[in-house]
Parts: structure tokens; C-alpha cells; sequence
């Protein structure tokens, strides 16, 4: 850092500075490396809008990653999806490089919810709902913790709005196939108190401020 800024190659605020004792707010200053934007933050936390097709995982030697998608201007060492989303759902996944942030998150001693909507294959009845919502048994014993769930759309195809703390594999999708019916359509739309931004295409990403972070852990 000494010698880029010695070079001039950085400034602060719009001005070029070459005094290594050169005083910031690091709260508000705007630095610039060559004209590019860098953060004093210890840590970045990413919102992606999932699109299908893509695989939560950091690398893979076959698939696109949801780590492949993050652009290069936004790319830091070490970053890795906080939580997966299955192949064929689409929505919110937080990358980061904080493992105690995501560990924090994903715990469901931690009560943070993730809200998902769900299409369904059939239409489903107030019974069905009740199990679900008051903690239903998966096909293979394992046992689900309660959940919030409300119709969104009612008729052949309902599309149901539910919120679990846990991340069970294929979780919702076995939660509803406990009550005979299948998950056509899945996008995680929240996570704790932050929604996804819809202003994001499919495939978008945006860096997120301290106080929508702080929106996730609530
Ligand atoms: N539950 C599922 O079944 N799949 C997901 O991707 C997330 C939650």
C-alpha cells in the first residue's frame, strides 16, 4: 500500500494523495486504487439474486458456481455462499468471507428466519398447513422444527409464503411432500429481516450496507 501510494495511484475523496500519514474517516471516505473503489471493510457481504442452474458452492469443476457469478470488481479472497440453495431454486444467497457471520446466521438456535415462497403441485388444505406450521416429521423421521407458513395464492397451483430457521437438505421440498404434495416452484425472498432487492436480474449482485447486514441478523 506504501508504495502505490506513494506512486499517486490512490486517492481519497477524489484527491490524490501522497502522505502515508494522510488521515480518513474510514466510515465515509471514498478511496480510490487507480480510479477503483475499495473497501476498508473487514468483511464483504454479498446479496445475489440465484438464478436456476446454478450450484451453491464456491468452485466446482463441472458447474457454474453462485461464487462465479459475483463480478470481478466485487471478487475478494475466501468468499463462499452462507447457506445453499438447491440447483433448480432461485433467489437471495448472502456470499461472504465472514464464516462466524454465516455460522451466526445459519444456526437455528439463532431463530433467524428464511422466508421462501413456494408454488405447489396441488392445492392444499387447512389440515396440511397445520402440520406443517406446528413442525411436521419428514418422510424419514427427521424432525422439523415449527414454521410460519400463509397461502400467498389460493387455487390449483397455491403459492404458499414460508419461514424456517433450520436448512435441512431439500428441506421445504420434503416438508411439503410430508403432506402428499410437491414443490414446483422455489425463491428465497428474505432473510431475517432483509428482503431481497427485486431491482436485481436473475443472476445480479449487489454489496450490502452495514445496516441491511444488520437487517439479516435480526
Ligand atoms: N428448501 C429446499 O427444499 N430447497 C432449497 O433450496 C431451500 C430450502
Amino acid at each position: 500500500m506504501h508504495r502505490l501510494i506513494k506512486s499517486g495511484a490512490v486517492s481519497v475523496n477524489g484527491i490524490t494523495t501522497k502522505d502515508r500519514g494522510f488521515c480518513i474517516d474510514p466510515e465515509t471516505a471514498e478511496i480510490k486504487i487507480n480510479g477503483q473503489a475499495v473497501s476498508l471493510e473487514k468483511y464483504v457481504y454479498i446479496m445475489l439474486n440465484k438464478p436456476e442452474g446454478v450450484v451453491s458452492a464456491t468452485k466446482d469443476p463441472t458447474e457454474k458456481t453462485v461464487v462465479d457469478l459475483v463480478p470481478a470488481e466485487l471478487k475478494k479472497k475466501n468468499l463462499f455462499p452462507a447457506g445453499r440453495l438447491d440447483r433448480n431454486t432461485t433467489g437471495f444467497v448472502l456470499i461472504t468471507d465472514n464464516g462466524d457471520f454465516a455460522h451466526k446466521i445459519l444456526s437455528p438456535k439463532n431463530h433467524i428466519e428464511k422466508t421462501y415462497e413456494a408454488r405447489l403441485a396441488e392445492r392444499i388444505d387447512e389440515e396440511s398447513l397445520k402440520k406443517v406450521a406446528e413442525g411436521i416429521t419428514l418422510g424419514d423421521g427427521t424432525e422439523c422444527l415449527p414454521a410460519k407458513v400463509k397461502v400467498l395464492e389460493d387455487g390449483e397451483n397455491p403459492l404458499i409464503e414460508i419461514k424456517i430457521c433450520e436448512g435441512k437438505y431439500h428441506q421445504i421440498k420434503r416438508m411439503f411432500a410430508a403432506v402428499g404434495n410437491a414443490v414446483i416452484e422455489l425463491k428465497r425472498v428474505k432473510m431475517g429481516e432483509l428482503p431481497l432487492d427485486e431491482s436485481l436480474a436473475p443472476g445480479e449482485c449487489k454489496i450490502l450496507s452495514k445496516e441491511e447486514v444488520e437487517l439479516i441478523n435480526k
